[in-house]
């Protein structure tokens, strides 16, 4: 028993008189960093790995992983590939996923309904009033809230303005009664939708092409980007430049994962993101005209753009969907949204 614990200390001894040796011999190897894995940070989405969306999430890695040394690393996951759009809110706030970026339409489900207020039909006259809110105080205000729901609201994205289609011409509201329409998980385009006499389908992006071209739903809404990229076009005959809601994303990460990482990783994080955000609105913009080029091209899809007495009814038709839905996202919010924008109140 003795004979072993001696065999063991001067087993050790001899270690340390090696690893003492190595040390004076190499200096270098003295002072070698102890190399820490990267902190992984998994970023899942929707959209198509051609969109915009991905783009962007393409550049914010690029600056993310170059501002932290490589100390972060990012790894992209488009397409629904992780998970749809409501389980990728749940795998982000059970930290299965680091960041995601959906469409503020989509936190309804989650308690937060003053999102919903992005898709009151017409609220936004052009991107500069959009801007009011997604680059001010209200829009901060708002990513606030997510605090409550495990999470922090970092960035708006855009995507666009929508359009309605369906496989019969869409020239007034009257033309959608009867037809099954494919929207996000959001009150007031439910709301929206049965303003014109549609019937909403609440359905996740992933189906909604399927759900087109088996005839499960009639119609639906959405950008040029997101139209052509999920080949919605190719299954809907029929669209008119309605432009009467707006479609952007909220990027967002797990609360406690953010506050807990280590200050100068997350300021590195920070920069990346605000470096990114005119980075990816400049996509949209270029991805949403160019997917109009390219569903032009094809023929598959007639597109109607209104005449002004026409767009007069849809906004006559779908804005009071602001009245009817000022209990669900706050008539307050609704109201200082009409001031920084600078709209007429209804
Ligand atoms: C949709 O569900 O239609 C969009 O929110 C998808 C997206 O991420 O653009």
């Amino acid at each position: 028993m003795r004979l072993i614990r001696v065999r063991q200390i001067r087993l050790r001894l001899i270690r340390a008189a090696i690893a003492a040796l190595l040390l004076s011999a190499c200096p270098a190897f003295a002072e070698a960093p102890v190399v820490m894995a990267p902190v992984v940070i998994k970023f899942s989405h929707v959209a198509a790995p051609q969109s915009h969306k991905s783009r962007a999430a393409e550049h914010f890695k690029a600056l993310a992983e170059r501002y932290t040394n490589g100390r972060v690393r990012i790894e992209l996951y488009p397409n629904s590939q992780l998970y749809k759009d409501k389980e990728e809110l749940e795998a982000l706030q059970l930290g299965a996923v680091q960041m995601l970026a959906p469409s503020v339409s989509k936190f309804g489900p989650l308690g937060i309904r003053a999102f919903e207020v992005f898709d009151l039909p017409y609220i936004f006259a052009d991107y500069e009033a959009l801007a009011k809110i997604t680059e001010g105080e209200i829009g901060r205000e708002l990513l606030d809230r997510l605090q409550s729901k495990g999470l922090i609201g970092l960035a708006y994205w855009n995507n666009g303005f929508k359009m309605l289609s369906a496989n019969a011409p869409l020239r007034s509201p009257d033309d959608v009664l009867g037809l099954k329409m494919r929207i996000q998980a959001s009150k007031v385009i439910e709301a929206q939708m049965w303003a014109m006499g549609g019937l909403p389908q609440v359905m996740a992006f992933s189906e909604a092409y399927h759900a087109l071209s088996s005839g499960v739903v009639d119609g639906t809404e959405n950008t040029p980007a997101n139209m052509y990229t999920q080949k919605m076009y190719e299954v809907q005959a029929h669209a008119t430049m309605t432009h009467h809601g707006y479609l952007g994303y909220a990027v967002i990460s797990n609360h406690k994962f953010w506050a807990g990482l280590p200050a100068d990783v997350r300021a590195a994080l920070e920069r990346a993101i605000a470096e990114t955000t005119p980075v990816a609105n400049a996509f949209a913009l270029e991805e949403n005209e160019h997917a109009m080029a390219e569903m032009k091209a094809s023929g598959r899809t007639t597109f109607h753009e209104p005449t002004p007495a026409e767009r007069a009814l849809w906004i006559e038709t779908l804005t009071p969907v602001h009245d009817e839905m000022a209990g669900r996202v706050g008539r307050d919010l609704i109201d200082r949204i009409y001031a920084a924008t600078g709209r007429a109140t209804q």
